[in-house]
C-alpha cells in the first residue's frame, strides 16, 4: 500500500487565501488593519529565513508587518522595553519574538511580558489555561495547522488513539489539548517512553514531534494510520554532492509511506501550515481586541 501524501503547501496556500479574504473585511467593514510584530534577537540563519517568511506573509494577506531585528548582545531590558511598547501600540495585534532567544536573556520572562491578548504564539501561561479549559483565544500555531490537516483528511477525529511522540510546550503538549477537544483518545510518549514501537503501532493518528531525524519507522506504523510529521532536521546527504544537506522529519518516509494511509511529507507537510495558523491567529486576536 502507499500512502496518500497529504500536501501542507497547497492547503496552507489555500488557508492563507481566505485569511486575505477575511482581513479585507475587517478593513472594508470595520475599518481594522491587523497587524503582526516580529522580533529577532541575533543572526541564527534558520531563524532569520522564518522570521523574513513570516514578514513577507504577513503583509501578503494585507496585514500590516512590523519587523524588529535586535542585535545577539542586546540587554534584556532593552527587549523587554520593545515588547511593553508593541503592547502599548494600537496598530500591532500580534506579538512574535522568535525563538530561542540568547543565552542571557530569559525566555520565560519574555513570554510574560507578552500581553495575553496579543500572544499570537499561545505561548503566555493565561493562554494556555484558556487553550485547556475550551476558551476563545489564540491556539498553539503548529498543533492548530496539525488539527487542521488531520480533520480535511480525515473528518471526524472522533474515539480515534492519537500518540503524539514528543512532550514540547510548543508542539506536544498543546496538540495533546487539540485532540482531546476532538474527542481522540490521546497518549504522550517521549525519549524514555518503553516499547515506543509498541504504542506508536496501536496508533490511528500519530503526530511525530520529537526533533530527532526519522527516527520513527516504518514498520511501528499501524497499516492504514495517518501520520503527522513535525520534525525538520537537515541531515548530510553526500548523494548530493560534498557538504550537501537535505530536510527530513522525525519519521522515515520511504517506509512509512508503505503502511500508512495517508502522511505528511518533510519539506511541505505541516511547516507551511504553522505560518497560515500564526496568521489566522493574528486575525483572531485583532477580532478580540477590537471587541
Ligand atoms: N521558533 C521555532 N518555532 C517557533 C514558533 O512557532 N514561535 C516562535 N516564537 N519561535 C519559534
Amino acid at each position: 500500500m502507499s500512502a496518500t501524501v497529504i500536501d501542507g503547501k497547497r492547503f496552507a496556500e489555500g488557508l492563507r487565501g481566505r485569511i486575505a479574504d477575511h482581513v479585507s473585511r475587517l478593513k472594508s467593514d470595520h475599518g481594522i488593519t491587523p497587524g503582526l510584530a516580529v522580533v529577532i534577537v541575533g543572526h541564527d540563519p534558520a531563524s532569520q529565513v522564518y522570521v523574513t517568511n513570516k514578514a513577507k506573509q504577513t503583509a501578503e494577506v494585507g496585514m500590516a508587518s512590523f519587523k524588529h531585528e535586535l542585535s545577539a548582545e542586546v540587554p534584556e531590558g532593552d527587549l523587554l522595553e520593545l515588547i511593553a511598547r508593541l503592547n502599548g501600540d494600537d496598530t500591532v495585534h500580534g506579538i512574535l519574538v522568535q525563538m530561542p532567544v540568547p543565552d542571557h536573556i530569559d525566555a520565560n520572562k519574555v513570554i510574560n511580558a507578552i500581553a495575553p491578548s496579543k500572544d499570537v504564539d499561545c505561548f503566555t501561561p493565561a493562554n494556555v489555561g484558556k487553550l485547556v479549559i475550551g476558551l476563545p483565544g489564540p491556539v498553539s500555531c503548529t498543533p492548530l495547522g496539525c488539527l487542521m490537516l488531520l480533520r480535511d483528511q480525515l473528518g471526524s477525529l472522533s474515539g480515534l488513539n492519537a500518540v503524539i511522540v514528543g512532550r514540547s510546550n510548543l508542539v506536544g503538549k498543546p496538540m495533546a489539548q487539540l485532540l482531546l477537544r476532538d474527542n481522540c483518545t490521546v497518549t504522550m510518549a517521549h525519549s524514555r517512553t518503553r516499547d515506543l514501537s509498541e504504542v506508536v503501532h496501536a496508533a490511528d493518528i500519530v503526530i511525530a514531534a520529537v526533533g530527532r531525524p526519522q527516527m520513527i519507522k516504518g514498520d511501528w506504523i499501524r497499516p492504514g494510520a495517518t501520520v503527522i510529521d513535525v520534525g525538520i532536521n537537515r541531515i548530510p546527504a553526500p548523494e548530493r554532492g560534498e557538504g550537501k544537506t537535505r530536510l527530513v522529519g522525525d519519521v522515515e518516509f520511504a517506509s512509512a509511506s508503505q503502511a500508512a494511509g495517508a502522511i505528511t511529507p518533510v519539506p511541505g507537510g505541516v511547516g507551511p501550515m504553522t505560518i497560515a495558523c500564526l496568521l489566522a491567529n493574528t486575525i483572531t486576536t485583532a477580532s478580540l481586541i477590537n471587541g
